[in-house]
């Protein structure tokens, strides 16, 4: 195992690349990573850094929305068959059909979307800002695509937008079953339960927190308590112990796995390195449409 890390070590000083990863890809990966941290984060960091290669441990989105903020870098993924289904999840026909139907409309775009569907949106936003984006929004109609649960989370605590909702789904989170939920409740009474808003709504009002990846690792570790129960993707565990090796996490039964975020391994990112396989390409006028509403998200958020 040492050795590979060593290999990759040499690898990114040959190739002037530094490593991205998102909390949900495997522990060992992470722990390869000079950059850790959620969608926000990640995409605020790659436009300021120097190194020419970024190599991104993650999915599809969060590689391509890397390219089409900083052009000029070569992004590299370990596995380009790593694609969140969620990204898709929105249609085209609806979006035009929603611009005739309401004048003052802002069409809000969940960043776990392809580059196409960003094309269509007028701003982007993440689980740890889209809160604050839809708020200071000057639009008075809102089309959130494509997340229905955060879409919801966002309604709920910004009443005075009409937020209209679409039926995506991110089929990791809504595992994350009300009636376990209780269940782990009785099984751990008094212990605070921390949640990522692509939740169910039901499961998201038995929440005590609800929180990006990096909003539920930093109340953890901020808080005093020692046990937590956490509804989102295992990935997590792996900082959250790092960051808490005296606390207790506890998962919700079945145990949330995303299948592409697991397509990432060790072995892949040394060998996108070492072979330069998995380069990020977009095409140009994509490129410069996905780029507005990326930027705007950008300049709007903290
Ligand atoms: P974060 O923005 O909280 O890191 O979440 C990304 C994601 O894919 C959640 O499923
Ligand atoms: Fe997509 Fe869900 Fe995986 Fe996040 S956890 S990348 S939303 S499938």
């Amino acid at each position: 195992m040492d050795s590979i890390y060593r290999e990759i070590e040499e690898l990114k000083k040959e190739k002037d690349a530094v490593i991205l990863a998102h909390y949900y890809v495997p522990g060992e990966v992470q722990a390869c990573a000079d950059y850790i941290g959620d969608s926000f984060y990640l995409s605020k960091i790659a436009t300021k850094l120097e190194a020419g290669t970024l190599v991104f441990a993650g999915v599809t989105f969060m590689g391509e929305s890397a390219k089409i903020l900083n052009p000029k870098k070569t992004v590299l993924m370990p596995d380009t068959t790593a694609d969140c289904p969620m990204a898709h999840m929105a249609d085209v026909h609806k979006i035009e059909n929603m611009r005739e139907e309401y004048e003052d409309l802002a069409v809000v775009c969940y960043i776990n979307s392809s580059a196409a569907l960003k094309t269509y949106s007028d701003v982007c936003v993440t689980s740890s800002n889209a809160v604050e984006i839809v708020k200071k929004l000057p639009n008075k109609n809102i089309f959130f695509i494509p997340d229905e649960n955060l879409g919801s989370y966002v309604a709920k605590q910004v009443p005075e937008k009409n937020v209209i909702l679409n039926d995506g789904y991110c089929y990791v989170h809504k595992e994350v079953k009300k009636e376990q939920v209780e269940e782990m409740k009785r099984l751990h009474p008094g212990v605070e339960f921390l949640v990522h808003p692509e939740c169910t709504k039901e499961v998201l009002e038995l929440a005590d927190h609800i929180g990006s990846t990096s909003g539920i690792i930093d109340y953890a570790t901020k808080s005093e308590r020692k046990e937590f129960m956490i509804g989102t993707e295992n990935g997590v565990l792996y900082e959250l112990q790092q960051k808490n090796p005296d606390k207790k996490f506890y998962t919700v039964p079945g145990g949330q796995t995303c299948a592409a975020m697991k397509k990432v391994t060790l072995e892949k990112v040394r060998d996108c390195l070492k072979y330069n396989k998995g380069e990020v390409s977009v095409d140009d006028s994509l490129r410069s449409r996905a780029n507005v509403p990326l930027n705007r998200m950008l300049e709007t958020a903290k």
